[in-house]
């Protein structure tokens, strides 16, 4: 290329990348990336046995907790899946003692929130903020339902709770 080129067409290939970039990020923001999980876990099939038993600090602590693979042995003998690459990933879990559930939603580090204070203490739904996630049947790409700081505000003016940033920014 020549400078008289690099002069005609070096503003419109900025504009272009510039394009494209604000194109692709505003792509991400409507369709995150989907989260795989390693085994097609059910909701709907244990619902029965109440949120509390695989989320065990939810009524407790700050963390709901995602359950440790020996809580899934309790109940399975041998593995509940049917799909070949599962039934591996189930006998890795039995020799690790681990699956690597991926988390739908994190806040940054910055935001404190906590189980105990909205379901120990305040009594809410979990369906208030994550959407109907116990009847599930597989395990969803994303988060059913947004949470942002508007959401965590409005509720809280509302419910008539402070909305001090001090309270929920550390
Ligand atoms: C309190 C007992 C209990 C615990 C704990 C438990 N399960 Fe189950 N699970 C069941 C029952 C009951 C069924 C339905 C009957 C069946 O398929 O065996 C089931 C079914 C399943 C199925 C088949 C679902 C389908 O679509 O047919 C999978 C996969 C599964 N469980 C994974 C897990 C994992 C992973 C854990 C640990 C996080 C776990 N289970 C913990 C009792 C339990
Ligand atoms: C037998 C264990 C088990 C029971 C009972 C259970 N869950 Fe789960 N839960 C899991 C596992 C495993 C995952 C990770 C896989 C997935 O997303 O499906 C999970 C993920 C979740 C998540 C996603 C959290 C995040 O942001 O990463 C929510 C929300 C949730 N469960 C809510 C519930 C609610 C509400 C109930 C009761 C109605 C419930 N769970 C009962 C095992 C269980
Ligand atoms: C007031 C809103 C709210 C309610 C009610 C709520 N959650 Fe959550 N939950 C959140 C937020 C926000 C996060 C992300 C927390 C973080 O990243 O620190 C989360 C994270 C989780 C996670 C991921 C693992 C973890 O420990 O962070 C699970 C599992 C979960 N919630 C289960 C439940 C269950 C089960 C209930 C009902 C018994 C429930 N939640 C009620 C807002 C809520
Ligand atoms: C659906 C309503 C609702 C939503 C959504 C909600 N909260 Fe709350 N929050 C409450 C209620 C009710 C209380 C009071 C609980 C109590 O102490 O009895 C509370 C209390 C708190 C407190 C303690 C405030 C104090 O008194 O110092 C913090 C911090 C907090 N919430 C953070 C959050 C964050 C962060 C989010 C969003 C990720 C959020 N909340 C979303 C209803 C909500
Ligand atoms: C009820 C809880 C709550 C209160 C009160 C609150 N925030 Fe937030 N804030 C959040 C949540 C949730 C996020 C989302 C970021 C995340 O995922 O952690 C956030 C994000 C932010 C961010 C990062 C920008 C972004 O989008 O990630 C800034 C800056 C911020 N808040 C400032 C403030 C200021 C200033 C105040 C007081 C006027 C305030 N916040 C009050 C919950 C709250």
């Amino acid at each position: 290329m020549n400078n008289q080129v690099i002069k005609e067409f070096g503003p419109w290939l900025i504009w272009m990348a510039l394009v494209m970039f604000i194109s692709f990020i505003v792509w991400i923001f409507f369709f995150p990336p989907s989260i795989q999980q390693p085994v097609s876990f059910n909701h709907a099939v244990h619902e029965e046995f109440g949120c509390v038993t695989c989320h065990e600090g939810v009524e407790t602590q700050v963390r709901a907790t995602l359950p440790e693979f020996d809580l899934c042995m309790m109940c399975h003998d041998e593995p509940p899946v049917t799909d070949p690459a599962e039934i591996e990933m189930w006998g890795r879990a039995v020799d690790t003692e681990h699956i690597d559930w991926k988390r739908l939603r994190t806040l940054d580090d910055h935001t404190y929130f906590s189980h105990r204070r909205h379901v120990g203490m305040a009594d809410l739904e979990c369906a208030t903020c994550h959407g109907d996630m116990g009847s599930q049947t597989t395990p969803p790409p994303r988060a059913l339902k947004p949470m942002s700081m508007k959401i965590c505000m409005d509720c809280h003016t509302k419910e008539n709770i402070t909305n001090d940033c001090a309270s929920c920014h550390i």
